[in-house]
């Protein structure tokens, strides 16, 4: 019995953790979603991708400041993206998308449970967000700097307290 049932058991933990942590095929939300409404789960969807694509951008504004000849283009681009996100961060996370509420999700309920620090925390991001492309699309590189350590400190300040730490 146990012989038949481990490898069967370590698929179904395999596949639990894609649902979040970067499997791109994982159903929205995984398996313990069955019960939720879809206009949920893709709110759910969203917030998860757009945060891997403002990840991929952050990563693209430190990469080209690292580079000796950066390219401030992709510098702009990737800022203003950034900038343009920061405004939505506020709407994805509605009530009943808690892991609370069974979704398979990194974001703590915490965020449930104390809406006034993460409406602080979203602020704090924005007006952060806002300095990164303002400083990107002036090409001051020097300004850019440090917007770009202001922008990694509200995502941190954010993640600290509002997202499982587990990737
Ligand atoms: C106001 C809070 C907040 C801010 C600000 C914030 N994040 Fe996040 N981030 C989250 C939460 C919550 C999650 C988990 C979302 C989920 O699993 O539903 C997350 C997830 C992520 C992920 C993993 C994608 C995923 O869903 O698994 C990356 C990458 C990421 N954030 C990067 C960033 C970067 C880079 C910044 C700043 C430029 C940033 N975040 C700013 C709250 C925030």
């Amino acid at each position: 019995m146990t012989a038949i049932w481990k490898p069967f058991a370590a698929g179904l933990s395999l596949f639990a953790l894609a649902a979040c942590g970067g499997g791109e095929d994982a159903a929205p939300g995984g398996d313990a979603a069955a019960n939720i409404d879809p206009a949920l789960l893709e709110i759910v969807e969203t917030r998860h991708e757009t945060m891997e694509e403002i990840g991929d951008s952050f990563k693209t504004i430190r990469d080209e400041l690292k580079a000796g000849d950066p390219d401030i283009e992709a510098i702009q681009t990737a800022a203003a993206y950034i900038e343009e996100q920061s405004t939505k961060v506020g709407d994805w996370f509605p009530e009943g998308t808690s892991p609370a509420d069974g979704v398979d999700t990194d974001a703590l309920a915490t965020i449930w449970e104390r809406p006034d620090d993460f409406d602080a925390a979203v602020a704090q991001f924005e007006t952060a967000a806002a300095s990164l492309n303002a400083a990107a699309q002036s090409g001051d590189m020097s300004a850019l700097g440090g917007a770009v350590q202001e922008t990694g400190g509200a995502c941190k300040n954010c993640h600290d307290d509002f997202r499982a730490d587990d990737d």
